[in-house]
C-alpha cells in the first residue's frame, strides 16, 4: 500500500514515519525545497524523540521518501493525507489557503479514485470545502473521477508523538462512504491490532472531536490553576488538593498539574478557534472564554511573584531562567509562558540568564541578543539574584542545591512547575515560591 502525506511539518513527518514503520510505502511532500533536500540528506527540521532514527531507518528500507511534487506521487497513492499548516490569519481564524491549495492540486493531478484525508487541525466544516475544491478542479478538467474526503484528526503530544501514534488512545475518523471507512480501517490495522480503538463517525463530528478534546484539556489546566491561586490565598496546598481530587476516577490524576499556563501551538490556537466557531454560529462558549482568560493571567503569576519579592524594582537584578520551551522534550517556543515572563522581566529592567537543554536556538528568534544564553544550567546562576524554573525538564528535578546556593547571589527560587519540595527547600535555606502553595 502506498500513501502520500502533504505537509512535512510536525504532524506530517510523525505520521509519515510511523506509517512507514509498519510497512506502508510513504511519500512525504512539501513545497519547501530546502526542507525536502535536508530530509533527503537525513536532516530533520524538528526535535522529537525517536523521530530521526525512525525516519533514517525507513528511508534506508526505501519505504519512506521525500519529494516536492504531489503530481509525481499521487498516481500511485490511493490515500492522500493533508497535514499542512493552518496559521492564524489577521483576525485570528485558521488560514485554510494551504489546505485548499493541496485539495485543488489533488483535483488537478488525480487520474483515478483517491481518498483525501484532512489531518491538519481545521475548523468544523473544512472537509466540505476540501471536497468542493477537488470537485471544482475535476469539473474544469471535465472529468468524472470518484473520490472521497475524510477527517482524521491527530492527538499527538509533542515530545511523545511517536508513542502516541504507535499506541493511540483512540483513532478518530470521520467519513461519509463505506469505501473510505474500509480503506482507513485497513491503513490503521497495524495500530489497532492490540486493542487500540478506532472510532468511525460523521465528518463534522470528527472535526469537532479534535477541538472538544483540546478544549477539555485546556479547561482542566485553567481550572487547576485557578484553584491553585485560591489555595495560596486561603493557605491550602494545591499539591495535596490535586492528589485529593485526582484519586476520584471521574476526575483522574492526569492533566491537573498547576503551572504558569498552557502554551504550545495547539491549545491557545484551538481554544480561540472554537470560541470563534461558536460565535460565528451565534453561540457563546462561556466556559472556554473563562479558560482563556485564566490562562492569560496565569502566564504572569510567576513574574508577579518575582516582582513583589524585589519590591517592584527589578532594575539591575539578574534573573536566572531554567527552561524556555513551552514544555519539556521539545524545542517548541510557540506561546511558551517564558515568552511573556521574560518580556516582562526585561521591560522591568532585569537581566536574564537563560538555559534550556534544546530550545536556545528557537528562543533566539524571539529574544535575539536581549538575553544571555547559557551553555549549561549552573552557568545561568552565576551572579543571579534568583532562579525561575519555567519548564520542568528532567535535568532540573534533582539539581545540586549546594552548588546552586554558592553560585546565586541570594538563595531564592521561583518554581513555576512545582518540581521542588517546599519543606526541603526551606531546610536547605532557600526562599522558595511555587504555584498554589502559601510561602
Ligand atoms: C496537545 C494535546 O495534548 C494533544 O493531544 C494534541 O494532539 C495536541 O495538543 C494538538 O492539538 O496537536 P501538546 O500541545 O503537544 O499537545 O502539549 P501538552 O502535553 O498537551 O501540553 C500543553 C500545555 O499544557 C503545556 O504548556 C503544558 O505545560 C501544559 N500543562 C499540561 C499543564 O500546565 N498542566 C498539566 O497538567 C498538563
Amino acid at each position: 500500500m502506498k500513501i502520500t502525506i502533504v505537509g512535512s511539518g510536525y504532524v506530517g513527518l510523525v505520521t509519515g514515519a510511523c506509517f512507514s514503520e509498519v510497512g506502508i510505502d510513504v511519500v512525504c511532500v512539501d513545497v519547501d525545497k530546502k526542507k525536502i533536500d535536508n530530509l533527503n540528506n537525513g536532516i530533520i527540521p524538528i526535535y522529537e524523540p525517536g523521530l530521526e532514527k525512525m525516519i533514517t531507518r525507513n528511508m534506508e528500507k526505501n519505504r519512506l521518501s521525500f519529494s516536492t511534487s504531489l503530481a509525481d506521487s499521487i498516481s500511485d497513492s490511493e490515500v492522500v493525507f493533508i497535514s499542512v499548516g493552518t496559521p492564524p490569519d489577521e483576525d485570528g481564524s485558521a488560514d485554510l489557503k494551504h489546505v485548499l491549495a493541496v485539495a485543488r492540486e489533488c483535483g488537478r493531478t488525480m487520474d483515478d479514485y483517491k481518498l483525501i484525508v484532512t489531518k491538519s487541525t481545521v475548523p468544523v466544516g473544512t472537509s466540505i470545502k476540501v471536497k468542493n475544491a477537488v470537485q471544482e478542479e475535476l469539473n474544469k478538467r471535465k472529468l468524472d473521477i470518484p473520490f472521497d474526503v475524510a477527517s482524521n484528526p491527530e492527538f499527538l503530544k509533542e515530545g511523545a508523538a511517536i508513542d502516541d501514534f504507535m499506541k493511540p488512545d483512540r483513532i478518530v475518523v470521520g467519513t461519509e462512504s463505506e469505501r473510505a471507512e474500509k480503506l482507513l480501517n485497513k491503513l490503521y490495522k497495524p495500530f489497532t491490532l492490540n486493542g487500540h480503538p478506532i472510532i468511525f463517525m460523521d465528518i463534522v463530528s470528527a472535526e469537532m472531536t479534535k477541538y472538544a478534546a483540546n478544549a477539555m484539556l485546556a479547561t482542566k489546566i485553567s481550572f487547576i490553576n485557578d484553584i491553585a491561586n485560591l489555595c495560596e490565598v486561603v493557605g491550602a496546598d494545591i499539591n495535596n488538593v490535586r492528589k485529593g481530587i485526582g484519586s476520584d476516577s471521574r476526575i483522574g490524576t492526569k492533566f491537573i498539574y498547576p503551572g504558569i499556563g498552557y502554551g504550545g501551538s495547539c491549545f491557545p490556537k484551538d481554544v480561540q478557534a472554537l470560541i470563534r466557531t461558536a460565535s460565528e454560529n451565534k453561540y457563546e462558549l462561556q466556559v472556554l472564554k473563562a479558560v482563556e482568560a485564566v490562562n492569560t493571567s496565569q502566564k504572569l503569576v510567576l513574574f508577579n511573584k518575582i516582582n513583589s519579592h524585589f519590591k517592584g524594582d527589578l532594575r539591575g537584578k539578574t534573573i536566572a531562567v531554567w527552561g524556555l520551551s513551552f514544555k519539556p522534550q521539545t524545542d517548541d517556543m510557540r506561546e511558551a509562558p517564558s515568552l511573556q515572563i521574560i518580556k516582562e522581566l526585561l521591560a522591568a529592567g532585569a537581566t536574564v540568564n537563560a538555559y534550556d537543554p534544546v530550545a536556545a536556538e528557537e528562543a533566539k528568534h524571539h529574544f535575539g541578543d536581549t538575553i544571555n544564553y547559557c551553555e549549561e544550567q549552573y552557568e545561568a546562576l552565576i551572579g543571579a539574584d534568583c532562579l525561575a524554573v519555567l519548564t520542568e525538564w528532567s535535568e532540573f528535578k534533582i539539581p545540586n542545591f549546594k552548588i546552586m546556593k554558592h553560585l546565586l547571589n541570594e538563595a531564592v527560587v521561583f518554581d513555576g512547575r512545582n518540581i521542588y519540595d517546599k519543606e526541603e527547600m526551606h531546610n536547605l535555606g532557600y526562599q522558595y515560591s511555587c504555584i498554589g502553595v502559601k510561602t
